[in-house]
């Protein structure tokens, strides 16, 4: 069952995303090259408790940290660690989530560290995009493959592959609610949607095949072929009329496309 949030849910819902959108922001500021993803852990961690909510992914799961800190070909759920430095030309995904009065904020950029490749910057650009196409297909009356197809056309049609083992999802007092949402599918198909749905939506973006396999950390996703991979995340609003992006930080404007 996919569960519609009442007004005061959304509002819980507003604050803590915009808590992690924040904190995102501040994280992205400190990225540079030298700077381990433990440095990055903890300051995410201190700026979230300092607004008032709690870090979602430690403990979830037995999952360690505060942040999901994924390098290159690292696709998703890279743990922080203090011998994990920062290089020239990376590209890092930043995941983060916390909990504010019972209610769950889910959002993630992908960045390049310094200078980086042109092969880099498109594949980042290209899930930016994808996440952007999907969003602008959430309203109300839509059905909820028409997101997963507009992102795997948008994937797919630049020549990259998008992964399909991991899914964007619902979300609210719960982190992963109903429905699961794939980066893949047909139009007109899939669940209808309606005003007061809120789903994280959440491209995760190869540039080689589509094909995962898991660490033996037991967490960190990496692309089968060792190709770079790019990851964005908001969670989304589901009005009569299109979709509020409620992982915004404070300050960035409602046509703002990051
Ligand atoms: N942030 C992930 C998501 O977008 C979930 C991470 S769970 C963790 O759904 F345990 F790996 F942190
Ligand atoms: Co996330
Ligand atoms: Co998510």
């Amino acid at each position: 069952m996919i569960i519609l949030k009442s007004p005061e849910e959304i509002e819980r819902l507003r604050v803590s995303n915009r808590i992690v959108a924040n904190a995102l922001a501040q994280v992205v500021k400190a990225v540079k090259p030298g700077v381990s993803t433990d440095e990055l852990d903890r300051l995410a961690e201190d700026l979230i408790r300092e607004a008032g909510a709690t870090p979602a992914f430690k403990g979830y799961r037995g999952y360690p940290r505060t942040l999901c800190t994924s390098i290159n070909k690292e696709v998703v759920h890279g743990i922080p660690s203090p011998d994990r430095k920062l290089q020239e030309g990376d590209i890092l995904s930043v995941d983060v989530g916390a909990r504010y009065e019972g209610y769950y904020g889910d959002t993630a950029v992908t960045i390049g560290v310094g200078q980086i490749s042109p092969e880099a910057q498109r594949v980042m650009e290209v899930a930016q995009e994808a996440l952007h196409r999907g969003i602008a297909c959430a309203r109300a009356s839509n059905r909820l493959f028409d997101i997963s197809n507009a992102i795997q056309r948008c994937a797919e049609g630049a020549g990259f592959s998008v992964v399909r083992q991991f899914v964007g999802h619902g979300i609210g007092a719960a982190l992963h609610e109903e429905p699961q949402i794939p980066n893949f599918g047909e139009p007109g198909q899939g669940p209808r949607l309606s005003a007061g749905m809120v789903l994280a939506i959440e491209p995760m973006v190869n540039r080689g095949g589509s094909d995962v396999r898991l660490l033996s950390d037991n967490w960190t996703v990496v692309t089968a072929d060792g190709s770079l991979s790019a990851h964005f995340e908001h969670t989304i609003l589901v009005a009569e009329d299109g979709a509020e992006i409620l992982s915004r930080p404070d300050g960035a404007s409602e046509g703002a496309h990051d």
